[in-house]
């Protein structure tokens, strides 16, 4: 399997206090060409922030990251500025929990989902960004298309939401995707909608995918392997079918039996 990204000894550390604060401690991670890898662990463990890093969005200075990054041969911590801004939202993109904070509300839907073919691809004319952006909203699964194009977010479901974060974050084909906690605000039936969004784009664009999430349901019906993280920690990791049918770790085994069981 083809490599896209190699996460080596990742190491982030928050400086805003008198002592240091350790939110990653050892985090690999090797992702594979179409591959999904789901993050899961409890709150607090370092899955925003290590996909944060990979993203190239944790870079204030009080932030010390050490380790290695690797994707196309770049090494994201510390390659310089411009480099990085070129991958993200375009080869690497992120979507997260709660759409209505990362949605602008006074632009309409269809800036939002232009908006990083703006920024990265200038060339691209206005007539055919919006020619591109209602394709994207389609394939996303939103029907009438041209007319969400001109409505704004306060407008639309949760769910319709953060289908138009997943079309912005995929309108420059991007080869990774990471998603952390997509489908935490949104009720039941809609999360499993987002989870077959999640896997018809890998089907169909062979784009990698990175999915945090506290449902460990879900990892199970998109991830192929599955890593699990304790205070900054990975403590697990393997195929999602193995991990979860057999946890070595005794954390995985708490987590597992955490999962509220119907009872008839
Ligand atoms: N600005 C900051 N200063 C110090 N520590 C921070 C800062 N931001 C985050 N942290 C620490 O980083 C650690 C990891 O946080 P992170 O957001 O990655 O957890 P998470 O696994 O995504 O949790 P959740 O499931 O709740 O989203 C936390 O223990 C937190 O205390
Ligand atoms: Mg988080």
């Amino acid at each position: 399997m083809e490599v896209i990204l190699d996460v080596t000894d990742l190491h982030i550390e928050f400086h805003d206090h008198d002592l240091p604060e350790t939110a990653v401690e050892d985090f690999d991670l090797m992702l594979g060409k179409g591959e999904i890898v789901g993050i899961v662990g409890e709150s607090g463990s370092g899955k925003s922030m290590s996909a944060l890093a990979i993203a190239g969005l944790l870079n204030r200075h009080a932030i010390k990251k050490t380790g290695r990054i690797m994707f196309e041969g770049v090494d994201l911590l510390t390659c310089d500025r411009k480099t990085l801004r070129s991958f993200q939202g375009d080869e690497i993109s992120i979507i997260f929990q709660e759409p209505m904070t990362s949605l602008n509300p006074v632009k309409n839907i269809g800036w939002q989902v232009e908006e990083a073919l703006f920024i990265h691809h200038k060339e691209i004319k206005k007539e055919e960004r919006k020619k591109r952006a209602i394709e994207m909203l389609k394939a996303v699964g939103l029907e009438n298309a041209e007319k969400v194009y001109k409505m704004y977010p306060h407008e639309l479901s949760g769910g319709m939401r953060q289908r138009v974060m997943i079309a912005a974050a995929m309108i420059g084909n991007p080869k990774i995707l990471i998603a952390d906690e997509p489908t935490t605000a949104l009720d039941v039936t809609v999360q499993a909608q987002i989870v077959e969004l999640l896997k018809k784009i890998n089907r169909e664009r062979g784009t990698s995918i990175i999915f945090i999430s506290h449902d460990l349901s879900l990892v199970s019906q998109l991830c192929e392997r599955v890593i699990v993280m304790q205070q900054g920690n990975i403590v697990e990791s393997g195929s999602t079918a193995e991990v979860f049918r057999k946890p070595r770790h005794q954390y995985t085994k708490k987590l597992i039996a955490a999962i509220p069981k119907i009872e008839l």
